[in-house]
Parts: structure tokens; C-alpha cells; sequence
């Protein structure tokens, strides 16, 4: 039977940690699928708009090799949604969200993965900034 995997985030100014828990999350089940964020989401969460906009962060993630489908994510509170519409057997996340997601496992397996260490979205965007 096909096990489907869904993962969320923003993926805003693409790097390799962002490549790799999608490459570790695919190895995971046979089908990726990919919740980004919309930007009012990530203005909410992370307290500055994506330099990427929304249209463009899905052109890159679908794109990915990895990756069998893209859909927005409007709401952080409605993961047990997205996780039921789009079938997901396993819920990714990363383990900077460790134990948050523990009250999903009734609709799905939820599993947390490592960060790659020493790379971030933020960090990028700062070191460019100081540049
Ligand atoms: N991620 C990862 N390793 C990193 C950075 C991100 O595994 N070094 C994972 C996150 O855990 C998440 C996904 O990539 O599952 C998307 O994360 P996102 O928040 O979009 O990226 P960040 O680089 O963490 O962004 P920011 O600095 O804006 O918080």
C-alpha cells in the first residue's frame, strides 16, 4: 500500500537544509506532499513577509524531485485538516517543533526530524544584510 508523506514550512530563500528534510522526509513513504505557507501565514509566524513571494516558493518546491504535489498552507491550526484531506500517513515536521504535533498521532504517524545544523532562512537573509 502507497504511504503518503506531508510536510509543511515555508521554504522562503530555498537552501540545502530545506532540500534535505524534504529528501529525508520522501525516503520516508512513497509520495511527498507539501504544505507552504501563504505569506500572511509566515507574517504571523515569523514576524516579516517572505522575500520570496508565495507563487514563487511553490514554483520552487514543486519543481523538486522529491516532491509529488504542493499546496498552501493558510493556517498553523489546521494541520489535523491538511493531514486528513491530503491523506497523509505520516506527518513530518521539524524538530524544532518536537512534541508539538504529539495530539495528531490519532489521524497519522507524526514524526520529527534533526535540522541540518547551521542554516537558516534567517541567518541568510542577515548575512546578506551585513554584507
Ligand atoms: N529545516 C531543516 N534544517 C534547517 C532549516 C530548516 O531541517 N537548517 C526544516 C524545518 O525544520 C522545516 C522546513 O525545513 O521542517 C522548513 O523550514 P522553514 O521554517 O521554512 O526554514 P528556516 O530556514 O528554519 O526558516 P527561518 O529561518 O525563517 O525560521
Amino acid at each position: 500500500m502507497s504511504r503518503t508523506i506531508v510536510t509543511f514550512g515555508t521554504f522562503d530563500v530555498f537552501h540545502v537544509g530545506h532540500l534535505r528534510v524534504l529528501e529525508r522526509a520522501a525516503a520516508l513513504g512513497d509520495r511527498l506532499v507539501v504544505g507552504v505557507s501563504a505569506d500572511a501565514l509566515n507574517i504571523r509566524k515569523k514576524g516579516r513577509a517572505p522575500v520570496f513571494s508565495r507563487g514563487e516558493r511553490l514554483a520552487i518546491v514543486s519543481a523538486l524531485r522529491v516532491v509529488d504535489e504542493v499546496f498552501v498552507e493558510e493556517s498553523l491550526e489546521a494541520k489535523r485538516d491538511y493531514s486528513v484531506t491530503h491523506g497523509a500517513d505520516v506527518l513530518v515536521m521539524g524538530d524544532d517543533w518536537a512534541g508539538k504535533f504529539d495530539e495528531y498521532a490519532d489521524v497519522c504517524e507524526v514524526v520529527y526530524l534533526p535540522r541540518t545544523p547551521a542554516i537558516s532562512t534567517t541567518a541568510i537573509i542577515e548575512h546578506i544584510a551585513d554584507m
